[in-house]
């Protein structure tokens, strides 16, 4: 059975909306098994002080058996990574952001060759999904979380990354509802299609 490795970054409990949008597209997912690793239950912590220079000495060292490599073994033995992340301050949370720190790893999710990087990972595709208090459509400059997903498509070696999101979740007299039924039925058909 092929392995989805879904990163779940959903911080606001049952009424995430963002949740919603997710289990639509898990109710359409078929012939995966699904390894749910929720971020906040990991004590993911951030490159600094002491944790950052073992990082270093182990690298230095090209040790990657290393325990605290192990996201970044799940994240690059995965058939399909699927994120799901509320969008925070132009952005996503930094929670999300710790945890890329913690799998991009070189020699593990990436490598440096002469020719820039190399992306190491298994998966062939990889699901952004999101939703927004605000109204950004496409292409947006104040949408700083689309641009930064699909760059992680070179970078791990993904051939493709889909962005799937909701927009106007907290727009007054915005239709908010139907804008989130479109963002689910366009994840749900997704699926279907992996
Ligand atoms: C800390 C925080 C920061 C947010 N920043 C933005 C923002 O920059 N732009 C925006 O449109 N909405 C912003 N929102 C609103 C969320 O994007 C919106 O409510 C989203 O649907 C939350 O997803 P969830 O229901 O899955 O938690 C923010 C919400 C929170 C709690």
């Amino acid at each position: 059975m092929k392995k989805c490795l879904f990163v779940d970054c959903l911080i606001r409990g049952e009424e995430s909306r963002t949740r919603e949008l997710a289990e639509a597209f898990f109710e359409k997912l078929k012939d995966y098994d699904i390894e749910h690793l929720i971020l906040e239950e990991e004590g993911l912590r951030p490159l600094t002080g002491d944790f950052f220079y073992e990082r270093q000495e182990l690298l230095e060292k090209n040790d990657l058996t290393h325990d605290r490599f192990r996201y970044a073994w799940q994240f690059k033995e995965a058939d399909l990574i699927v994120i799901a992340a509320p969008f925070w301050d132009l952005s996503f949370p930094s929670l999300l952001k710790i945890y890329i720190e913690n799998i991009s790893v070189e020699g593990i999710s990436f490598s440096s060759t002469e020719k820039g990087l190399k992306g190491l990972c298994k998966a062939e595709n990889m699901i952004y999904l999101t939703t927004r208090g605000g109204i950004y459509g496409d292409n947006n400059p104040m949408d700083c979380a689309t641009p930064y997903m699909k760059a992680l498509g070179p970078f791990f070696g993904f051939d493709k990354v889909y962005c799937i999101a909701a927009d106007g979740m907290d727009v007054w007299g915005y239709d908010s509802k139907g804008s989130l039924d479109k963002a689910k039925q366009e994840a749900k058909d997704l699926a279907k299609h992996l």
